[in-house]
């Protein structure tokens, strides 16, 4: 049963909810999307890519007037040196998923630190060969794992476990993963979770599933990708071994953007790691001596291959200046109540034409509410896109939709369910 708050139906009241709201300036720092005659759209997609917010601009083109200016010696002499840059964004990342500096760097695309980090923290033996995913992770996580079960000479059909739902519905209890974990966990070289669902929008509990598969002696890591800027995390406590998220959905960093990675404190001196090197995880005070032995830099930087890309860097910097002045809980506290609010429109009057297939506990799911339409097919979402609506499709039958802290207010979550409404009862 989902539970029902006190929330009214009417656009005054949405309006209200915006007028209490202490986070509401923040809007006015994004671009937002419109249609040909200049409405402005309702972007609901977040979870997808997130809004270019409007200093992003003045931060890029600061990098590409010390190039013009420059040139090499913009490594060195730019307003913000591009050597060191990355380290720039260590501290406020840290902050959004609750790590030490030392456990966070920000490097690559998602899938390449999924890779590096399964290098070093997946390592199967006759025994103990087995990854356990997620029930429906993303394609791109399951392909990466499969490839590496396969390196590593084992079988994926054999190899990887995902966990199952009860049939009719797509939620995964924890007692499940207990349940796997207690028959398998002596198999299972490496658990491997989206921490949020992209489909189903459920976020397992960090902390418990890491608590569970250390004590059976697996090694854990999370893909933050819908986490990351959308919950509270509090990485370095939770204690998994890795974490790997990109920046392009809820941290507003562009098409693209760079990833992130957490490795946890207790391999700050990873010696004992197999891992992959590259010039910019050797020990930065002599890293242009040039020398033939790599002398790896402590923590998860010792993982960076590359000198940062300061284009999409700095673009970052720009989003995560509003995240240090909006702050996770804030956000977080906010997002709870838009979810909610959208949830009561949508399922809190005895309609019965919407399922809900994201868990009803707030504990359970971040921003992301994923719809069922009874009857509904992809006509329905290219009409709601038609209305003015910027959602997500995902096969076989679910509309995503979530409402972002930062930039969403509970109007658009009034007028959306409006739509989705007027179209489903047509
Ligand atoms: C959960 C998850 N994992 C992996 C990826 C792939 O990311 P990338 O293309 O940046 O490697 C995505 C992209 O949306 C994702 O949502």
């Amino acid at each position: 049963m989902r539970e029902l708050f006190d929330f009214e139906n009417t656009l005054e009241y949405a309006k209200s909810l915006d007028q209490k709201d202490n986070l509401s300036q923040f809007r006015d720092q994004f671009y937002l999307p419109t249609d040909k005659q200049g409405n402005t759209l309702i972007y609901f997609c977040g979870n997808s890519l997130g809004l270019q917010p409007r200093n992003v601009k003045d931060y890029v083109l600061q990098e590409l007037k010390d190039w013009e200016l420059l040139g090499v010696e913009g490594h060195v002499h730019a307003r913000r040196p591009w050597m060191p840059y990355n380290e720039l964004l260590t501290e406020s990342m840290a902050k959004i998923v609750g790590a030490l500096s030392e456990e966070v760097v920000v490097m690559n695309s998602l899938t390449v630190n999924l890779h590096l980090m399964m290098v070093s923290f997946y390592q199967p033996t006759e025994k103990r060969h087995k990854v356990l995913m997620e029930y429906h992770p993303f394609p791109s996580d399951r392909y990466a794992v499969e490839s590496q079960i396969r390196f590593h000479g084992f079988d994926p059909q054999e190899s990887l476990i995902e966990l199952k739902p009860k049939q009719g519905t797509e939620y995964i209890e924890f007692t499940q993963i207990e349940d796997v974990l207690s028959t398998h966990g002596d198999e299972i070289a490496m658990v491997l979770i989206g921490n949020v669902n992209y489909y189903s929008g459920q976020a397992y509990s960090i902390k418990k599933i890491t608590e569970l598969a250390h004590n059976k002696g697996c090694m854990v890591g999370f893909d933050l990708a819908h986490g990351v800027g959308n919950l509270i995390l509090n990485l370095h406590d939770a204690g998994p071994d890795f974490a790997v998220w990109c920046t392009y959905k809820y941290l507003n960093s562009g098409p693209g953007g760079m990833s992130g990675v957490f490795v946890h404190q207790r391999y700050a001196d990873s010696s004992g790691l197999p891992r992959f090197n590259g010039w910019w995880g050797h020990n930065k005070e002599i890293r242009f001596q040039m020398g033939p032995n790599f002398k790896s830099l402590p923590g998860a930087e010792g993982w960076q291959l590359s000198n940062p890309p300061i284009l999409p860097m700095a673009a970052l910097r720009a989003s995560l200046d509003l995240f240090d002045q909006a702050g996770m809980c804030a956000l977080r506290e906010k997002s709870e109540r838009l979810t909610r609010f959208l949830e009561h429109l949508l399922v809190g009057e005895k309609q019965d034409q919407f399922r809900i297939i994201t868990p009803a506990n707030a504990n359970e799911r971040g921003c992301q509410l994923s719809i069922q339409v009874k009857g509904g097919d992809r006509r329905l979402f290219e009409k709601i896109t038609r209305m003015g609506v910027i959602a997500d499709w995902r096969e076989p039958d679910v509309i995503r939709v979530a409402p972002v802290p930062l930039y969403n207010t509970f109007e658009e979550v009034w007028r959306f369910a409006k739509i989705l409404k007027s179209c489903t009862s047509d």
